[in-house]
């Protein structure tokens, strides 16, 4: 792994070398620094930490925010320096993990402090899902402070290409969808657009979603949990089918994204975060007509069911600026932090009493089958497994990426699958 500062943090504003930071910077300011660690730099989902920050800025003037995000959608870059610094007992002061495996991995590695006392200062007992306060608990100790909720499985897709493929609509199953996809081919459109590796992982989940339907896709996840099976192997030959159709690898989620709002490519699968991007405008994201540019629908197969996963942020273990990180926490607890962070990062909040009023277009239609959806838990992004279990599944889509070779994956998935889960 690259070295502490091989993976220098390259998000916006203030940087400082990593591990530096201390009070007062070099033209005598004595503010004391919180350093914030994320992985949002990109264009979307930076707007949302900005939105977050200002109101951090205005109400603690006696801390300057420090921003330690390391680019690269889905924090595969971040997470990796992330490990190095809290092996070294280098903490940032605050960081961004996922509800459920990930941040438990943390808590059982010792590298949290519990939240109790905040939660009981600001009743947030009372304000989040109990569903998702045990996703952040060990032993009744909760850990950290959930900022949203966001959903994984989101067909994007671009309304003026169906049309012109002869679609009346979006894909409702796995088969509909490979139908349409073949469609859109005939056409000379980029049927399926993908970015960097984590994307194609990304796609997979959403694939065994929708082919496997919700309860056999979660009961993957519970010990005995049977990736060896046919109705895997059935999913994974479906995903290989439907990675046929896919265009060149971009470089992210962004640049696979924007492909189908400018007309190139006719679908995408990925989380609601894309909505930040298409919507905001140009300055953080592309400033694009909802329904015109892009429209959306479940991911094929997966009306009903919310897949789901929460930012949420940590106090860890001896950080330098323990109370700019409870004030941090604070902010991102609160109404007005989750309400101006949201509706900018493509989210719902993960409080229950938000302004329902500023959630609107594809926003209102996500806080609606929150709502009412069954529930599945994201891989990728750190619900159902752990990070060492998700680091296998992403070298078995990779070297999948290479050999096609649908046997090979799914006896990579299971080996991960019976090394990981107990
Ligand atoms: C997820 C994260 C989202 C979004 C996405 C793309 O893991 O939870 O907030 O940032 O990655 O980078």
């Amino acid at each position: 792994m690259a070295g502490l500062l091989g993976l220098a943090a390259c998000g916006g504003g203030n940087q400082t070398p990593s591990g530096t930071q201390a009070t007062g910077a070099a033209g005598g300011d004595s503010k004391k620094q919180v350093e914030v660690f994320s992985w949002w730099t990109g264009p979307g989902e930076a707007d949302g930490l900005k939105a977050m920050r200002e109101i951090f800025e205005k109400q603690n003037t006696q801390f300057t925010f420090f921003d330690a995000a390391v680019a690269g959608g889905s924090g595969d870059k971040a997470k990796a320096l992330l490990k190095t610094k809290l092996d070294g007992n280098q903490p940032p002061d605050t960081f961004q993990g996922h509800a459920g495996a990930e941040l438990q991995g943390y808590i059982k590695d010792g590298k949290l402090e519990a939240l109790n006392s905040l939660y009981d200062e600001l009743k947030l007992k009372d304000v989040f899902p109990a569903q998702l306060i045990e996703q952040i608990s060990v032993d009744g100790q909760i850990y950290s402070v959930p900022v949203n909720i966001h959903r994984s499985n989101v067909l994007w897709f671009n309304p003026a290409i169906l049309k012109e493929a002869g679609l009346a609509g979006a894909p409702k199953s796995i088969d509909e969808f490979i139908a349409a996809l073949e469609k859109v081919k005939a056409t000379g459109k980029i049927p399926l657009s993908i970015g960097s590796e984590w994307t194609v992982a990304h796609l997979l989940e959403n694939v065994m979603l929708g082919s496997m339907g919700t309860d056999a896709y979660n009961a993957l996840f519970k010990p005995g949990g049977n990736w060896a099976g046919p109705e895997v192997t059935t999913a994974l030959q479906k995903f290989a089918k439907i990675m046929e159709y896919a265009g060149d690898p971009q470089d992210d989620w962004q640049p696979a994204a924007k492909q189908v709002a400018d007309g190139q490519a006719a679908f995408n699968i990925m989380g609601d975060w894309a909505y930040g991007y298409f919507h905001n405008p140009p300055d953080g994201g592309l400033g694009k007509a909802s329904k015109t540019d892009f429209d959306w629908a479940p991911s094929p197969g997966t009306e009903g069911t919310y897949m789901w996963l929460s930012d949420s942020f940590t106090l860890p273990k001896g950080a330098k600026n323990r109370d700019g990180a409870l004030a941090w926490l604070k902010v991102a607890a609160s109404k007005e932090g989750q309400d101006a962070f949201n509706p900018k990062k493509g989210s719902i909040p993960a409080r229950k009493d938000a302004d329902t009023s500023l959630y609107t277009d594809y926003l209102a239609d996500a806080l609606k089958d929150w709502g009412s959806n069954k529930l599945a838990g994201s891989i990728q992004h750190g619900v159902s497994v752990s990070q060492p279990h998700l680091a296998a599944i992403g070298e078995a889509v990779g070297l999948f990426m290479g050999t096609k070779d649908v046997a090979g994956l799914q006896k990579a998935l299971d080996d991960a699958a019976k090394a990981n889960i107990q």
